[in-house]
């Protein structure tokens, strides 16, 4: 008998290193694990392993529990529900839960034409389901997306996706007419003028855009990297699309609810999106997601052609209704621009400290706020190795902290919306002792 099997038998807690060699043997590798933390509880801002250590929480599991874990509100609307029943799918015996939902996601999202949604489990599938929406609205094939977006997992929305590694290498090939332009980041010399030339010769040369369904894009990209998209592109986006008759798709997974210091992002920009993905901090932890769009367009496929058995679950209906209530009561959004301001000042102060190292900060959108890391002051030499190192040390001193970015080089704050400006504080005192210690 092995040591972890004796100390199963025995009743003995394991360590977090025994499950994890466990789950290496157990889970395929392909679901790597950033952190080697296996967690027992969670609350508020804080998780605590099974080793009984507390790590502060600067992930909410990758911008999801925007308010806080175990949120007291919506464990109580999720217990209620448990109690009357847990599931009898949405399309067969809906319930009030999903059609009061829907009426509130349509009223939140920007714009003011009439609004409605759908309910489906997974971002990745809110996803596909904007272009099999675009699609049957338009008659068209082609989707457009950007270098350095992420969409998603599955095969539609990996298609979209704008990096290769780890998520398309392998997978293909991809479905057909997906196309791919360069996103603007002012840091990495790409204008908003010359992405829009890009457009206008990716219609030159591989889609007219009459044959375009829809452009999809991040209003900041996520795993890309936390590049915000210029208001003025997003701008030029929603004209390029009313000129040519494309859905304009704002993919605001990451970004909704609050997370940039306003409910949806595409407000920065002023401008009135066709649909819009949801999911993430929508529920604060139950899987639910939606796609919610102008009426004309979202009921373009015909009755059943959208959908899944656990599509708009009522565990997860609840819990979005329940979290859209904290955020209102709470002031979840003013509070993710305080929340911003303890970190940009943070930030900076280490940015000045380390001019060489972090080569550019993103502190201009609520709590999501990024530090890119590079070699010798210069945004073409990413700095990967260093910002896995940073990951290793914050783990080790009691911070759970995410990287991201198309290189590999950048660390990403993404607190819970009402964290304390002590958790803050504390958190990046753990962030500049690793600093220090790697930076020489
Ligand atoms: C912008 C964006 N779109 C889509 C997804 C995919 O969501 P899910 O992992 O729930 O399928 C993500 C997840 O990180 C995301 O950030």
């Amino acid at each position: 008998m092995s040591k972890a099997q004796l100390k199963i038998a025995q009743g003995t807690k394991l360590s977090n290193s025994e499950w994890q060699v466990r789950k290496n043997d157990a889970v395929a590798r392909g679901q790597g694990n950033l952190a080697p933390i296996f967690v027992e509880r969670a609350l508020g801002s804080e998780i605590w392993d099974v080793e009984g250590k507390r790590y502060i929480d600067f992930g909410t599991g990758i911008a999801v529990c925007s308010a806080g874990h175990s949120h007291p509100k919506i464990k109580a609307a999720v217990a209620e529900q448990l109690e009357n029943f847990s599931h009898t799918c949405v399309m067969v015996t809906p319930y009030d839960s999903s059609v009061r939902l829907a009426e509130k996601l349509n009223q939140l999202v920007p714009g003011p034409s009439k609004k409605k949604s759908i309910f489906v489990t997974t971002g990745a599938e809110a996803v596909e389901n904007t272009i099999k929406i675009a699609r049957a609205y338009t008659g068209r094939r082609g989707v457009i997306a950007f270098s350095g977006g992420f969409h998603g997992r599955t095969m539609l929305a990996m298609g979209l996706t704008g990096k290769i590694t780890p998520y398309k290498n392998l997978f293909g090939p991809f479905p057909a007419e997906l196309y791919h332009a360069p996103f603007p980041i002012e840091y990495h010399r790409v204008s908003v003028t010359e992405s829009l030339k890009a457009l206008d010769n990716l219609f030159k040369v591989d889609i007219a855009p009459s044959d375009v369904a829809a452009i999809i894009v991040e209003p900041v990209q996520g795993e890309g990297g936390f590049y915000p998209a210029p208001v003025e592109f997003l701008q030029a986006l929603r004209a390029l699309c009313d000129e040519h008759g494309i859905v304009l798709v704002a993919d605001e997974i990451q970004t909704g609810f609050g997370r940039t210091g306003k409910m949806f992002c595409a407000e920065y920009a002023g401008i009135e999106p066709d649909l819009v993905t949801v999911a993430k901090g929508m529920a604060n932890g139950f899987p639910i997601a939606a796609v919610v769009g102008k009426s004309e367009i979202m009921d373009s496929p015909l009755p059943g052609g959208l959908g899944g058995t656990y599509a708009g679950s009522p565990i997860g209906c609840v819990a979005a209704l329940a979290m859209i209530e904290v955020i209102e009561e709470e002031n979840l959004i003013d509070s993710a621009n305080r929340v911003r301001d303890t970190f940009a000042s943070r930030l900076e102060a280490l940015q000045a400290k380390y001019p060489q190292v972090i080569g550019h900060l993103r502190t201009s959108h609520g709590a999501m706020m990024a530090m890119e890391l590079v070699q010798n002051g210069d945004a073409d030499q990413p700095d990967a190795e260093l910002s896995k190192n940073i990951l290793g040390k914050a783990y080790e001193k009691g911070l759970v902290l995410l990287s991201c970015g198309s290189r590999g080089n950048v660390v990403r704050f993404l607190p819970a919306l009402n964290i304390s400006d002590e958790l803050i504080n504390e958190g990046m005192d753990i962030v500049a002792r690793s600093l220090a210690e790697l930076v020489k």
